[in-house]
């Protein structure tokens, strides 16, 4: 239950199917209705205005960042503002290259293609990508051996916007195609705030002021936790009140919940436990710490440990992964002294 209030973890498919149908409904459609990102609203609102004054496609925007800021949402707003169509795919659903092709030349001039988890993309179809990204020409090899043959298909003039946890793990010739690479921050408290009021409006749920900043502080800075918390609270307050959100509801089920008041659950909690308890503190590799919290690597990285180091509690150090004093402080700890310190004393 905790795990699918704060993780991207494993969901069954029910879950999946109602998560994505309340995403879609809350989905702004436009940047006057998409809170937050203002940056990024700005420089991409700039590249839309530059492209339709000189008839040219938009250049190719990649997304990255932690999940559920709104990267999925920010490509359906920018194709809503430039009036094209929209075609939604992922790395890992785009198994050979001639999946790559079919897609691509079923576009229209001016379509955007959205690529999600776009690291995922294997080597072969990641090529074809390059020219096609490049130059609108798709290269295919027909045939095998001594009679292959190349041929060379124009292509219509379309968009991709990438999205991506971790540009790290994009191949430099991939990522050096993106006209523009912007990476979407953690959410301020009152912009979750208004995101809240905003989806409690649109699903006709009454929250008042205090607890709508309740649940904002406890919601990771991330509008796809905070609309998950408001629907898990609605529960508890259709349930155990009259339906209406308020400071005292919101408390007990964000107790029952199990979150506490910086939004870190059991997960979070036992990730800077195993690290003071096994490694004084830290630091401490990011293998280890797989081992440890019998956690992916990868969940580690995109997603616990973006929010535990934007609030401060944890740190990322050449030598591995360290709890703060503020992380100690949090859990109630207080850190052993080390050993040069305690020999010096
Ligand atoms: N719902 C989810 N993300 C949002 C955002 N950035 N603005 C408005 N509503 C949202």
């Amino acid at each position: 239950m905790i795990d699918r209030i704060i993780n991207t973890g494993v969901h069954d498919q029910d879950d999946q199917e109602e998560e994505k149908e309340i995403e879609v409904t809350l989905r702004p459609r436009d940047f006057v209705n998409y809170i937050g990102q203002d940056r990024l609203k700005e420089n991409i609102k700039l590249a839309i205005d530059a492209a339709t004054k000189r008839g040219e496609p938009l250049d190719h925007i990649l997304l990255h960042g932690p999940p559920g800021l709104g990267k999925t949402t920010m490509a359906s707003v920018i194709a809503h503002e430039m009036g094209s169509q929209i075609r939604v795919t992922s790395g890992p659903a785009i198994e050979r290259s001639g999946d790559l092709a079919s897609l691509l030349t079923n576009l229209q001039d001016g379509d955007i293609l959205f690529i999600d988890e776009i690291h995922r993309l294997n080597r072969t179809v990641e090529e074809v990508l390059y020219s096609a990204m490049e130059d609108f020409k798709l290269d295919i090899i027909l045939g095998k051996g001594p009679s292959a043959k190349s041929l060379r298909l124009d292509l219509p003039t379309f968009t991709i916007i990438g999205a991506t946890t971790r540009t790290g793990s994009l191949a430099a010739p991939l990522r050096d195609r993106f006209g523009m690479i912007h990476r979407l921050e953690f959410y301020t408290p009152s912009e979750v705030e208004q995101i809240i009021k905003r989806a409690a409006k649109i699903l006709n749920v009454k929250i008042d002021k205090a607890a709508a900043g309740e649940l904002a502080k406890r919601s990771r800075l991330t509008p796809r936790i905070a609309n998950r918390l408001l629907k898990r609270v609605r529960d508890y307050a259709d349930v155990n009140g009259d339906g209406i959100i308020d400071s005292p509801i919101s408390f007990k089920a964000l107790e029952l919940l199990d979150i506490d008041e910086l939004g870190l659950d059991t997960s979070d909690r036992r990730l800077l436990n195993a690290i003071i308890e096994n490694y004084n503190g830290g630091p401490v590799g990011l293998e280890t710490l797989a081992a440890l919290t019998s956690e992916e690597r990868g969940t580690i990285e995109d997603f616990y440990e973006p929010y535990l180091m934007q609030i401060g509690l944890l740190e990322r150090t050449p030598r591995g992964r360290k709890v703060t004093p503020k992380g100690y402080r949090h859990l109630n700890k207080s850190p052993l002294p080390n050993k040069k310190q305690s020999s010096l004393l």
